[in-house]
């Protein structure tokens, strides 16, 4: 079934379920649902269930799972479950907390400070995050840190199952939740579990830098789906599942644990695009885009946005940059980087080393090449508004998004589709981030090569109107018929095949059909 039918029945079926609803039936009641009372990826409520909650008294969202996960929750509606943002003493007794905005209800709880110490910077940044970005030199494990991210995902599934009905599907989101699965199930959770891991996995030899990993893979198997943005990490979890916890990989894509079979699933996340390029070109010509312009005359811009991050390869992007101007002078005072490096997760300590030895390489880089009406490199440590963003990438020649390890990397697609078709910029990309696999028509590169780097921005600089046309044609071929509620439907579909091959639940609904289904 195509997206265009699915999202006719989609709206048709959109149910809203009340909060106080019994406790979920087990797996063997939910296998023996009769037609009409079945699982279908149209009309049962979804609940999503992530460590990061945009609530719309929020503001503006932005990050990855926002952008991913938005329009889908908007369409279909359901509940969204997981921290509030906010720190208080008593957040282990709390009863969620709900919010309600159009057909989402927000239920969200807080975390002790200690808590946040230790479940969000110390574990899942300061472990998890640079762990699965395979950069484990930079993991500072603490036994007790790891203790805690445990224990807060078992409360967390003690909060939410309350919550939870019996033909809700459930989709856990990203590397703070890894136990949530079997945490859920020890709840009595039968219903369908999906987990999508927005960064990416690594391969079993580094996983086994943290001693928990074995535990944390064999949880994270209690779902019916797993879901990875690339081949490569789903080819690593297999392989740390089989190694780890003796999980056989059996045919299309399932893996088997305990005599139950587990979906393994690859769901590129993507962006709006006609969206997206609609927001860049009205915002190519208001103030701010037009005053980065007047500021750079003569000049060309080359453009990187990212948080500040060990992953995102800043420092190596201005070794790079360094290279060009050592090896070709000649471009001294005809360009200028503007890096956003939005400060994140600056309790954790490799965040703050990395921010230091950012101003001290910006500040040498400026020293050693500037002039006194020229700087290389602008380098700005707070983020700016998606729609500005929008309007520098289309401001800009040359786009560098260049990180080290990246899950998939959105910034590489939104540079792509914030571009005039008719002066195209051109796109540096990481052969080390997802998006790579999507983006092959852009110029791939390895961070690690200052000379490449540097070879590849000259490359960009000096690309012909022709050239840049066709390969700016050949990325949006590769983005433009795909959108986040396209990837959720699809992320959907394969969950309900995942718990009907698994013997969780039987399939009723005939709108849905399994050869559509994606996910192997
Ligand atoms: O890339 C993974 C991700 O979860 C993104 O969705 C998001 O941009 C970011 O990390 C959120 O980080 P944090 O919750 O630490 O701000």
């Amino acid at each position: 079934m195509g997206s265009a039918s699915l999202s006719c029945s989609m709206e048709a079926f959109v149910t809203r379920l009340p909060f106080s609803l019994p406790r979920p039936e087990t797996s063997a009641q939910i296998t023996e649902l009769r037609p009409g009372q079945g699982m279908s990826a149209t009309m049962n409520r979804l609940v999503v269930i992530s460590n990061r909650v945009p609530l719309p008294s929020a503001g503006p969202r932005a990050g990855g799972l926002a952008v991913a996960l938005d329009g889908l929750m908007e369409k279909r509606g359901g509940l969204w479950f997981g921290w509030s943002g906010a720190l208080s003493s008593s957040a282990a007794e709390q009863i969620p907390v709900i919010t309600t905005a159009g057909n989402i209800d927000y239920a969200t709880v807080d975390l002790t400070p200690d808590e946040h110490d230790r479940y969000y910077n110390g574990f899942s940044n300061g472990v998890l995050w640079p762990l699965l970005h395979s950069m484990p030199d930079l993991i500072q494990y603490d036994r007790t840190d790891a203790q805690i991210y445990r224990e807060v995902n078992t409360r967390l599934a003690a909060q939410v199952a309350p919550l939870i009905g019996p033909d809700d599907l459930i989709w856990v989101h990203d590397y703070h939740l890894l136990p949530l699965p079997a945490a859920l199930r020890a709840q009595g959770v039968g219903n369908p579990i999906g987990f999508f891991l927005h960064i990416p996995f690594a391969a079993p030899d580094v996983l086994e830098s943290a001693p928990d990993m074995a535990e944390l893979v064999t949880s994270l198997l209690a779902a019916d789906l797993i879901g990875f943005q690339t081949e490569g990490d789903l080819a690593n979890f297999a392989a740390a599942a089989a190694l780890l916890t003796g999980a056989v990989r059996v045919g299309g894509n399932f893996v088997q644990i305990d005599g139950r079979r587990v979906l393994l699933g690859v769901f590129p996340v993507e962006i709006e695009p006609r969206e997206f390029a609609r927001t860049a070109e009205a915002n190519a010509r208001k103030l701010p885009v037009v005053r980065l312009r007047q500021s750079l005359p003569g000049q060309t811009l080359i453009l990187g946005l990212d948080r500040l991050d060990p992953t995102k390869g800043l420092l190596q992007r201005m070794s790079g940059l360094r290279r060009l101007l050592e090896t070709q002078p000649e471009w001294k005072r005809r360009i200028t980087l503007l890096q956003i490096a939005a400060i994140s997760r600056k309790e954790v300590g490799s965040y703050r080393a990395l921010r230091a030895a950012i101003d001290r390489e910006s500040g040498n880089l400026n020293g050693d090449f500037g002039e006194p009406d020229w700087l290389p490199l602008r380098m700005i440590s707070h983020g700016v508004d998606r729609a500005t963003a929008a309007g520098f990438m289309r401001a800009a020649r040359v786009g560098l998004v260049t990180p080290l390890r990246d899950g998939m990397n959105l910034v590489a697609k939104e540079f792509v589709a914030a571009q005039n078709p008719d002066d195209p910029g051109v796109l540096v990309l990481s052969r080390f981030a997802g998006a790579a696999q999507q983006l092959d028509a852009a110029i791939l590169v390895n961070p690690h090569d200052p000379d490449a780097m540097a070879e590849a921005m000259a490359r960009a600089l000096t690309m012909k109107l022709a050239d840049r046309q066709a390969r700016w044609q050949d990325l949006w071929n590769a983005i433009e018929s795909r959108s986040p509620l396209g990837w959720g439907r699809m992320f959907l579909a394969a969950l309900l095949r995942g718990a009907v091959r698994g013997g969780r639940i039987e399939l009723v609904d005939e709108d849905v059909r399994p050869a559509a289904m994606a996910g192997g």
